[in-house]
């Protein structure tokens, strides 16, 4: 399917949801388009060689109009599968295309792209050169602030340096280093320290370009304070896990109008989607393991996920079953 190139990014990327194989998938990105209109998102990492031999590119890159403005992730190390991926990115209406240069997993590593590509800065001046001459789009990158032992402020100004030099239009930076060997992707989330000083830093010598913080942010406050210092923060596991707790994203970080989003409403206005989904042969849990985020910390909540946890397994294709879900929230004022 080819649809008609779309949205300026407008500076979504002053908030944005962080790509999380697994989880940032088309089904949640809608959910989180009923939370925010105007948060970047980014699709999950897809793998630009698979996409290069996939016959069911639709499979892998379709998403729904409401998602936008959203960025295509890709990983790889060859200049032309990632060329291909960029110009499939534009012929698809995605808004922009980032290459991964933060994953630490052990099946990204041992492909050879992925965070280990920090170690050779021009082999990624090489495969974003490929895709800024492959499509109009606006290419950015999201990288560690190290790997190993090539942790030094100086390694990551001269890798930042050579990736500016290219054309990449923005960094987002994982301000944690990642430890190739040792630590698998979970540890390397949470052990590594925060080095937010370090792309404050990068941000402080280069001033002209755009740096998006990641990592560790939980709460609007934080949120709002690192703001004053770099161009878009990226939000990943607390966006995830506390939908909700984002809601007045748009009122507070793009200046809309405040909305009274409640759980129910929410659910509610997945209703349709779902039932479009369902007709499409999907089942309802592929949305539904979504939606149980949206519902923490009132009386009842656990029993609530729960039963819409078994239901929506159980009765796969009922859409009765988010019905009442959302019944029971606006019963309960929720
Ligand atoms: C389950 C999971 C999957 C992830 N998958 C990706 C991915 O596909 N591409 C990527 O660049 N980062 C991925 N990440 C890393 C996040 O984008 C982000 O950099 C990291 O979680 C730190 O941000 P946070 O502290 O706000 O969660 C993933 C993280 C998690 C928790």
């Amino acid at each position: 399917m080819i649809k008609e190139p779309s949205h300026d990014l407008d500076r979504s990327y002053r908030f944005s949801v962080a790509p999380m194989m697994d989880y940032t998938d088309r089904h949640f990105r809608v959910l989180m388009r009923q939370i925010s209109k105007r948060a970047l998102l980014y699709t999950e990492m897809i793998v630009a060689k698979a996409l290069y031999h996939s016959n069911k590119i639709d499979t892998l890159l379709d998403f729904n109009e409401i998602e936008h403005p959203i960025s295509l992730q890709i990983g790889g190390d060859n200049p032309k599968h990632l060329a291909r991926a960029t110009k499939l990115a534009q012929d698809w209406g995605y808004d922009e295309v980032n290459l991964n240069v933060g994953c630490p997993s052990a099946r990204v590593k041992s492909g050879n792209f992925g965070a280990c590509m920090m170690a050779d800065p021009d082999l990624v001046a090489r495969c974003l050169e490929a895709m800024i001459e492959s499509s109009d789009l606006p290419i950015t990158i999201k990288h560690r602030i190290g790997i190993d032992n090539l942790d030094s402020q100086e390694f990551l100004l001269h890798f930042v340096d050579k990736i500016a030099s290219i054309g990449a239009k923005r960094f987002s930076i994982h301000a944690r280093k990642a430890w190739l060997n040792g630590l698998n992707p979970k540890q390397n989330r949470e052990i590594p320290p925060l080095e937010y000083e370090k792309v404050a830093y990068i941000k402080n010598k280069r001033p002209e370009l755009i740096i998006e913080l990641n990592g560790g942010i939980n709460t609007m406050e934080e949120c709002l304070s690192k703001l004053k210092i770099f161009d878009g923060i990226m939000v990943g596991r607390s966006v995830y896990k506390h939908p909700l707790r984002w809601k007045n994203l748009d009122e507070v970080v793009f200046g809309e109008k405040p909305n009274k989003l409640k759980a129910s409403n929410i659910i509610n206005s997945m209703i349709p989607y779902a039932e479009i989904h369902l007709k499409n042969d999907g089942k309802l849990w592929d949305i539904c393991k979504h939606l149980i985020q949206i519902v923490e910390n009132v009386p009842g909540a656990k029993s609530w996920r729960n039963n819409l946890t078994i239901n929506s397994q159980k009765y796969k294709n009922d859409l009765i079953i988010i019905e009442k879900a959302a019944r029971q929230l606006e019963e309960a004022g929720l």
